[in-house]
């Protein structure tokens, strides 16, 4: 079992902090809880070592006499720093590797990962400031959850909220597995494309790229060396990940075709135009000469090309995004592109598929189909990669 430093800083939240040291106890984790001063105002250390079994530190250990080696103890021996709630203060600070207390050292000073939870009014969440400090710390390899949308402390909703107990301790399970796919290559495409018909104008659809970034932070948490091939996005880089960012399917085909040979992995999430217009314009068609036909040509399936080169070692994954027949479906896409899982996504169902935030999935294989979810892209992420690790850990 691991040992866990829980930081607690100042916020409403810090009384889930309690349940969540509990939890981590019962799961057998042994839970070093540090509590800054604003934490102490609505918590107490009793709390946390009645339920942890252990003592709780504050400030105050920091400038006893052992405080040198009190926080560099406490950092260098957890598998695991995890801050819940963080509060907006402690975010900036952090940001900024400012060490104004025994907790802030600890983060300073630990070779350990670290997550944060996040929790605070919605302006405050939502405050450049706070962003800028969110978007340094995942820079710096460091894990911010994103806070909830509910009810808050002010009375008001927004979002803000800390994930309860049990989501962070999900997380934080996650974190703590063995990176199972240490030393292997795992390519992904995600994203649309955009088929130009001349400079103003392009057909295209609604994919966001989120799942395959979804995907890629799984693989890079698994300790994969990822590369991201991705269309037209607005969605921010995920730090750890090797982006190469394309527009069009014929770019998309290029990108991967000089990376598919080293890939242990390949998953192809991309939502691929599957036509073009057969002739690009490089001036601007005046609306008067437009055709009211278009002719189009077929782009090149970039899963099924993989399928067709593939080694026996590798791990092809495909997606398959249907309004009707999924299974079948998704079976036929599993055989006819030579794929080891076709993941089915009903997108005429709410709550699925393009741009929405859960999907519910059908994992079709040669030995079967499962369903998965409701799950959030990031859990069907990690479903896919535990299965690509599995598949890998057999060959
Ligand atoms: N795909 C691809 N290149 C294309 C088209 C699709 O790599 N030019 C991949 C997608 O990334 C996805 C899978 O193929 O993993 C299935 O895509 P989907 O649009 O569901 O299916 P199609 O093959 O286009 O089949 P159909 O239109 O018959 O449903």
């Amino acid at each position: 079992m691991s040992r866990i430093v829980l930081g607690v800083t100042g916020g409403v939240a810090a009384y889930k902090a309690v349940m969540l040291a509990s939890r981590l106890r019962q799961s057998g984790h042994d839970v070093d809880v540090v509590l800054t001063p604003a934490a102490e105002a609505f918590v107490t250390g009793l709390s946390f070592s009645s339920v942890s079994g252990r003592r709780a530190y504050t400030n105050s250990d920091l400038f006893s006499a052992e405080g040198q080696i009190v926080h560099v103890e406490l950092a260098h021996a957890a598998d695991l720093v995890v801050v819940a709630p963080a509060s907006a203060d402690f975010l900036a600070k952090a940001a900024h590797g400012i060490a104004d207390g025994l907790l802030a050292t600890i983060l300073l000073a630990t070779p350990a990962k670290v997550l944060l939870a996040p929790a605070m009014e919605a302006e405050m969440w939502g405050n450049p400031a706070t962003q800028r400090a969110v978007a340094q710390l995942r820079t710096d390899g460091r894990i911010v959850l994103e806070p909830e949308s509910g009810h808050l402390a002010s009375g008001r909703s927004g979002i803000g909220r800390m994930p309860a107990p049990e989501v962070i301790e999900q997380w934080i399970l996650r974190t703590l597995r063995p990176p199972v796919l240490a030393g292997l290559r795992v390519l992904v495409t995600g994203g649309p494309t955009r088929e130009y018909i001349d400079p103003v104008r392009f057909i295209s659809n609604p994919s966001t790229g989120r799942m395959g970034i979804a995907v890629a932070e799984a693989a890079r948490d698994a300790g994969a060396d990822v590369t991201l091939v991705i269309g037209p996005t607005e969605l921010a880089a995920a730090p750890g990940i090797q982006k190469v960012e394309v527009t069009s399917a014929a770019e998309m085909l290029d990108a991967v075709k000089t990376r598919f040979s080293e890939a242990d992995a390949f998953i192809a999430t991309a939502a691929v135009a599957d036509l073009r217009p057969e002739a690009r314009s490089l001036a601007k068609v005046k609306k008067a000469d437009l055709q009211m036909q278009l002719a189009m040509e077929r782009t090149v399936d970039i899963l099924a090309w993989a399928g067709s080169v593939r080694q026996q070692r590798q791990v092809l994954v495909g997606f398959a995004a249907e309004t009707g027949n999924l299974a079948a479906e998704a079976r036929r896409k599993l055989h006819e592109k030579h794929c080891d899982l076709v993941v089915g996504n009903d997108v005429g169902e709410p709550g699925a598929g393009f741009a929405a935030e859960t999907n519910r999935c059908l994992f079709v294989t040669a030995d079967g189909e499962r369903q998965v979810g409701p799950a959030s892209k990031r859990e069907v992420g990690e479903e896919i990669i535990a299965f690509v690790a599995d598949r890998l850990r057999q060959r």
